[in-house]
């Protein structure tokens, strides 16, 4: 793959990815550094290369770079994160031939490229959105609108860190805080300056009449879709957001509400609360749906505060159960997305994904799953409208590399390859590989091999011995090695053929 390309990303990852990063305004040469490193950290190191000129300009530089970077505990290695950018440029020209084309129809309504602002904060103003726009957005699913004022709560917002920001996030926040008209006038403005951009008009009703009011407006307004809001879990009143998409009835019953009301397509935007979407889908349909969004945020409770007791976000000492997002809900929206892409009644329903995505290689991930195109929240928050730079350099050189053209041929690609559990095969071993080169002896396997695996490892001068008779191919060793000098490709073998197993030199006697 293209964007592994080896360069520092331990290092890039250290960058406070500042939003007028000193050391772009530092470089002698004209590079953009700032620009670089984010690009790395978004997962398009490639696309990073590729912006290099063929001389390598940082060879013989003393890095004023590196002397700008606010970095307060050393700063980032920057010189050497593009020294290694460079190396990597001449396996990237190929890529700069082949045209791709990442405009869709979702809908019968066409997209420039799958990427669009979520339905939240980031897409609740004339200018948060036209500067969106302006950066490369396809469209925006306005902050979902309603015919009453919620009253927020402050603090509203909580988050879990690690090294490379959020992983998970928690609000506690309801809708459109504007007036109807207010939110009315703003996508009527949007509509008449940016008429290539979609606009998807996110709404909540509070009763049938209100549904099929909401969506008449919007219409009229200009709106290109509907996106039904069953799935907020943060409502102070009962009967709404979360509970209506926890029930097929109330699901069909106001998407039909919303369906009388308009013309242009109508989205079912669900929620991860159930344990199986597929009935909310169908209702969906039932009710005149054309497609469906998915996921809203899971409900969540934010840890506890050891001293005080309160949960956060801590609003007088009291919190809610409130929605979780970001990157640690990807592996659950992609479950939902595979299984919406698979409703028995629904062929290849229009799916518009979204949790946790990041990075261009997120968002592949949702398509090859039957997504059609993806909308982000979380990673905007906290990085800012400028991620759609490498989400669409980084999705242009994958299409290039698998040598397709459109960006619509991701689509389900990946579906089949979920398969039910009982279906797996379930007669041979995968034994994992041990590179001696890299290996520095932590024991860091062994250990979780003997407290939470079967035992198969044993530390011998200082380094692990994999007992080919105890490893079941469990993989564990594989993911705890934080040298990545235990690989998951080793020899596939069938227990029984105890000949078999001795045959993997990663078996033998002293091999690590
Ligand atoms: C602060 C915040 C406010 C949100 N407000 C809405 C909303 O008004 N309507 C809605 O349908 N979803 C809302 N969402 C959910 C997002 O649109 C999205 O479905 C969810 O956050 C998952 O995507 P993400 O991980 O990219 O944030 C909100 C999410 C956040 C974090």
């Amino acid at each position: 793959m293209i964007q592994t390309t080896a360069i520092p990303s331990r290092q890039a990852e250290r960058c406070l990815l500042c939003h007028d990063g000193p050391c772009t305004a530092a470089c002698p040469h004209g590079l953009d550094p700032a620009r670089l490193l984010r690009s790395v950290r978004f997962e398009n190191a490639a696309g990073a290369a590729r912006r290099l000129s063929e001389q390598d300009l940082c060879a013989g530089c003393s890095a004023p770079c590196q002397a700008a970077c606010l970095r307060g505990d050393g700063a980032v290695e920057i010189r050497e994160i593009c020294m290694a950018l460079h190396k990597s440029r001449p396996d990237l020209e190929e890529l700069s031939r082949t045209p791709v084309d990442l405009s869709s129809e979702f809908c019968g309504v066409r997209l420039e490229n799958p990427f669009l602002l979520s339905s939240s904060v980031v897409a609740s103003s004339y200018d948060k959105i036209a500067r969106a726009f302006e950066m490369g957005w396809a469209g925006a699913c306005f902050k979902t609108i309603c015919d009453f004022i919620p009253r927020e709560a402050s603090p509203r917002y909580s988050a879990l860190s690690d090294g490379q920001g959020f992983y998970g996030f928690k609000n506690i926040e309801q809708l459109s805080c504007d007036s109807l008209e207010e939110d009315l006038e703003i996508i009527r403005r949007l509509k008449r300056d940016w008429p290539g951009k979609v606009l998807i008009a996110s709404i909540m009703g509070r009763d049938e009449e209100e549904w099929t009011r909401l969506a008449r407006l919007v219409e009229e307004a200009g709106a290109d879709l509907v996106e039904c809001n069953f799935s907020c879990p943060n409502m102070e009143q009962d009967g709404l957001g979360v509970d209506v998409g926890q029930s097929p009835q109330a699901v069909e019953r106001y998407t039909a509400a919303a369906r009388r009301g308009c013309s242009i397509p109508l989205l079912a935007k669900l929620t991860p609360n159930v344990g199986d979407m597929r009935p909310m889908a169908m209702a969906a349909k039932r009710g005149g749906a054309d497609g469906l969004a998915a996921i809203n945020t899971v409900k969540s409770i934010m840890g506890m505060n050891l001293d005080t007791y309160a949960t956060s976000p801590s609003v007088r000492g009291f919190s809610g159960v409130g929605g979780y997002s970001g990157r640690a809900v990807k592996p659950i929206a992609l479950r939902f997305i595979w299984e919406l892409a698979t409703c028995p009644g629904w062929q290849a329903p229009p799916i518009s994904g979204m949790g946790g995505i990041e990075s261009w290689r997120d968002a592949v991930e949702f398509m090859l799953l039957g997504a059609d195109h993806v909308q982000v929240t979380t990673a905007v928050m906290q990085y800012g409208y400028r991620i759609i730079d490498d989400l669409l350099e980084g999705l242009t050189l994958y299409l290039r590399e698998k040598a397709l053209t459109r960006v619509n041929q991701l689509k389900g690609l990946g579906v089949e390859n979920v398969a039910a559990l009982e279906e797996l095969e379930r007669e041979s071993i995968l034994l994992p590989r041990f590179d001696r080169s890299r290996c520095v002896g932590c024991g860091r396997c062994y250990l979780s091999c003997r407290d939470g695996g079967h035992d198969a490892l044993v530390m011998r001068r200082g380094r692990p011995v994999m007992n080919p008779k105890a490893c079941v191919g469990c993989h564990l060793c594989v993911l705890v090695c934080p040298v990545h000098a235990i690989s998951g490709y080793g020899k596939r073998i069938v227990p029984d053929g105890e000949e078999n197993r001795l045959e993997n030199p990663a078996c033998q006697e002293g091999a690590t």
